[in-house]
């Protein structure tokens, strides 16, 4: 790893996921062979209030910058993780792609699909940049089992498939309300912009693209305490169901559930999917982040297995194979594969590419039109 190449990083926005990000750079030595190094070399964010964590942990930041501008113009920053809220996606994505440097962004990949397209216009004049959105949790070692089995076509038939992201910390609601929760910063998809990504990685790399969908929203809290002793109006969705068509390897139409829930009583931040063939059927949650559980589809006696998956993870790790596998590996296994595409290693899982966020967006607006109509909607 000395000899290995470095990467250096300038992290745009210092909330929830820049501060992630700090956790999987110090934790890079895990793994066995990457194609290199990153190295955090800049920060940004408009308050020098949130510098400070980021100073007092990672010795190697050599700006720290309130303007993000600053990071782009710097000829010792490579590559920009982005991070920040949705109604700033399309300027600072744009203003990344136009300085030449790699691009992580977040998700949704703009705030709707028009700030979408026009990122990746940008993208497509700027072929220099490697870019990718962040989705995570296909790197579990029970999701990777799951695409495998899908892959080598195992269920078989597919008759139906689900794929879900579910919260339930809204139930409170008591609970501030923040970005996230407003329709002019999060976004018109509200739940489905934040979740719907994390659901649609893996069904989109299997081929299941969605043709037409019906899209079932709920609006469950109306206004959430300001924090300033007041109320302010929660005008995103909560929770949304999309009910999508999509086709089989070979070509045959099957019902693919897709769910965004911000308010599931029981969930915190589960992440599952369930798929069930003619052949073989599978299941896979976080919630039990060991266990990969397969049906052989043998007709007769019903009987799911149990898989104790342990650390099987993608790319390999001096971790080992007994341990469990959680968030932050799946964040790491992720940034792994950044790197090593990056690099030009070819990789049997990349991440989120910009083609899927248009894909994504199409199939979020067809989503809301289908809310608005009550109808069904094709993905156009
Ligand atoms: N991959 C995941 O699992 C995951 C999880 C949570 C959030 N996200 C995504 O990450 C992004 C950020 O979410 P978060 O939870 O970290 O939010 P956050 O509110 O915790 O942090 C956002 C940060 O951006 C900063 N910011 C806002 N405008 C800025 C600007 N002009 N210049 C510099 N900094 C600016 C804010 O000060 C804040 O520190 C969103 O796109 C969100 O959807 C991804």
């Amino acid at each position: 790893m000395k000899d290995a190449p470095r990467i250096r990083f300038g992290v745009i926005g210092l909330g929830l996921m820049g501060k992630a990000f700090v956790d999987v750079v110090g934790r890079w030595g895990q793994l066995l062979d990457p194609a290199a190094v990153p190295v955090i070399a800049g920060i940004c964010s408009r308050s020098e209030a949130s510098h400070d964590w980021f100073l007092d942990r990672v010795p190697s930041i050599k700006v720290a910058a309130t303007d993000y501008r600053a990071l782009l113009e710097d000829p010792d920053i490579d590559a920009i993780y982005c991070a920040v809220p949705h109604d700033m996606h399309e300027r600072i994505y744009i203003d990344i792609l136009e300085s030449g440097k790699h691009l992580m962004g977040e998700k949704p990949f703009g705030i709707d699909r028009a700030a979408n397209a026009r990122i990746l216009a940008v993208a497509a004049e700027h072929p220099e940049s490697f870019v990718r959105c962040s989705s995570e949790f296909p790197y579990f070692p029970g999701a990777q089992r799951a695409y495998s089995w899908i892959a080598e076509g195992r269920l078989g038939r597919i008759i139906e498939a689900r794929f879900g992201f579910n919260h339930s910390s809204d139930l409170d609601i008591s609970k501030p309300i923040n970005w996230k929760r407003t329709v002019a910063r999060n976004g018109p998809y509200g739940c489905l912009g934040d979740l719907g990504i994390h659901t649609q990685h893996l069904p989109f790399r299997a081929g299941w693209v969605p043709s037409r969908v019906y899209g079932r929203f709920s609006k469950l809290v109306r206004e959430r305490p300001d924090g300033k002793g007041g109320m302010a109006a929660c005008d995103t969705w909560d929770n949304a169901t999309l009910v999508c068509d999509a086709e089989d390897s070979s070509g045959e139409a099957f019902p693919l559930y897709l769910e965004t829930k911000r308010i599931e009583p029981g969930s915190t931040n589960r992440w599952f999917l369930e798929a069930y063939g003619m052949d073989g059927s599978i299941k896979y949650s976080t919630d039990d982040p060991n266990a990969f559980r397969f049906l052989d589809g043998t007709p007769g006696e019903q009987s799911w297995n149990r898989v104790d998956l342990g650390y099987r993870s993608m790319l390999p790790t001096a971790t080992g194979s007994i341990f469990q596998f959680g968030f932050s590996d799946a964040l790491l296994q992720m940034w792994g594969a950044y790197i090593d595409e990056l690099c030009g290693r070819p990789l049997r899982f990349g991440c989120f590419t910009p083609e899927e966020t248009r894909l994504s967006h199409a199939l979020c607006a067809a989503a809301l039109r289908s809310a608005a109509s009550g109808a069904v909607e094709s993905v156009a």
